[in-house]
């Protein structure tokens, strides 16, 4: 390592050199404040594992907290599989079986493409409906927040 700034500093500025070498030890300082999830467990260290949250079930439906929020699951999800060949969401919530499965339809918005025109399908991109939509468990929150929903 000296031989190596001796040779840059042949090069580089003496001042451009003392500027990185004083960056160097901050630049670790600042990672060791960084506080994650993970606190400051080593990576090949194990925590405990996570508490299992019981669902938020006893709700028939959530109540929305901004304008176009994609509505929150009240129900289970786990089980219910999307992949390429088959989506169990679409399964009630298609146009097909809604009605039977007495669940509400996919808003039509899921059936347009991106120049607003409507097709018989859901469009592909909102076919992994939980990349939008997600069930609720009663946690508290990780991280404090002072967001209030609109009306
Ligand atoms: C067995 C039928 C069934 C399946 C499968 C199903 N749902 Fe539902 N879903 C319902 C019913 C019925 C409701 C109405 C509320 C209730 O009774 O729980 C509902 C409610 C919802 C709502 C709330 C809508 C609103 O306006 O608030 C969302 C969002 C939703 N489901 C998404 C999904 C997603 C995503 C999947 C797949 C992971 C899925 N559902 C799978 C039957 C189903
Ligand atoms: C890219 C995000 C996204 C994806 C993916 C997505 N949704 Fe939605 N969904 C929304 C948003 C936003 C709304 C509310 C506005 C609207 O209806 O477009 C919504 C509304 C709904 C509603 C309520 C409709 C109503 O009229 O109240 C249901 C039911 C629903 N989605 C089911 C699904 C199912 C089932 C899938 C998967 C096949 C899915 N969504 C995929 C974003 C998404």
């Amino acid at each position: 390592m000296k031989r190596l700034i001796a040779k840059l500093s042949g090069f580089i500025p003496a001042t451009l050199v003392v500027a990185l070498l004083a960056l160097a030890p901050t630049g670790l300082a600042n990672a060791d404040t960084v506080s994650s999830l993970r606190g400051s467990l080593a990576l090949e260290g194990q925590k405990s594992p996570a508490p299992v949250y019981k669902l938020k079930l006893d709700l028939e439906k959530f109540d929305r907290n901004f304008k176009s929020q994609p509505p929150l699951i009240p129900h289970k999800v786990a089980k219910y599989r999307i992949n390429l060949k088959a989506n169990r969401c679409v399964k009630c919530h298609g146009k097909a079986n809604y009605k039977e499965e007495e669940a509400p339809m996919i808003g039509v918005s899921h059936f347009k493409d991106k120049n607003g025109k409507e097709g018989k399908k859901i469009n592909m991109s909102r076919y992994f409906c939980t990349q939008c939509h997600v069930a609720q468990v009663d946690a508290k929150p990780l991280v404090a927040n002072t967001f209030k929903g609109t009306k």
